[in-house]
């Protein structure tokens, strides 16, 4: 009898789920983004924070948060006493979407479907690092994270049930703090995420 074909080798990797991702027709949003934006960090991070999607910069760059929301996540993520380098940084969705406006790409939000299609390739790397706690970065990870489409305003510094009955704490995105036009407000709900980010450091301790 024909023996089955060996599997890819690096399938069961990181790498080998790269290389797949690369490779996605599983939503239409493939057919516009630059390249797909996979997660990055340790294979075996404690913590995965996961975003909603790439944006204008990562979509060029092929890497998670290396735009104005990523620096701002970098640098509260010091404040919360976060290691990047220990921290697996995904999305929920793994290629941007945008709408042009003369010759600018304009972040649009994903929408459920293609939540779900992605979720696809969430939860392999949720399998592949097995985390220990997930972090939500505001409604589209939450969503796809929990099922739960309420509002995340209400939700946030909560723990919810994930993938695989893992724990999700749930927070706002940061570029939800580089939108307040209130300076005083921006303040105070840049202090918020980052204590949200260090209470979710302590629930790792
Ligand atoms: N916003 C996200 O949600 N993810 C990124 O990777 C960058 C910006």
């Amino acid at each position: 009898p024909k023996q089955p074909a060996a599997p890819p080798p690096d399938s069961g990797s990181l790498a080998g789920l790269r290389a797949e991702e690369a490779a996605c027709t599983r939503c239409p949003l493939f057919s516009e983004a630059t390249q797909v934006v996979p997660g990055e960090g340790p294979p075996d991070a404690p913590l995965m924070l996961v975003g909603e999607q790439p944006g204008d910069q990562e979509d060029l760059a092929g890497r998670p948060f290396v735009g104005p929301a990523g620096q701002l996540l970098d640098d509260i993520m010091v404040q919360a006493g976060i290691d990047r380098r220990r921290v697996f940084l995904t999305n929920a969705v793994k290629h941007f979407k945008y709408t042009l406006k003369g010759r600018h790409r304009l972040h649009q939000s994903p929408n459920g479907s293609e939540i779900s299609a992605c979720q696809w390739w969430l939860r392999q790397e949720i399998d592949l690092v097995k985390p220990r706690l997930l972090v939500a970065l505001g409604a589209s990870a939450a969503e796809s994270l929990t099922g739960s489409r309420d509002g995340i305003l209400k939700r946030r510094g909560q723990i919810e049930d994930g993938p695989e009955g893992l724990p999700v704490f749930l927070t706002v995105h940061p570029s939800f703090l580089l939108r307040l036009p209130d300076p005083v407000a921006r303040e105070m709900e840049t202090e918020r995420f980052r204590d949200d980010l260090a209470a979710a450091r302590e629930h790792l301790e």
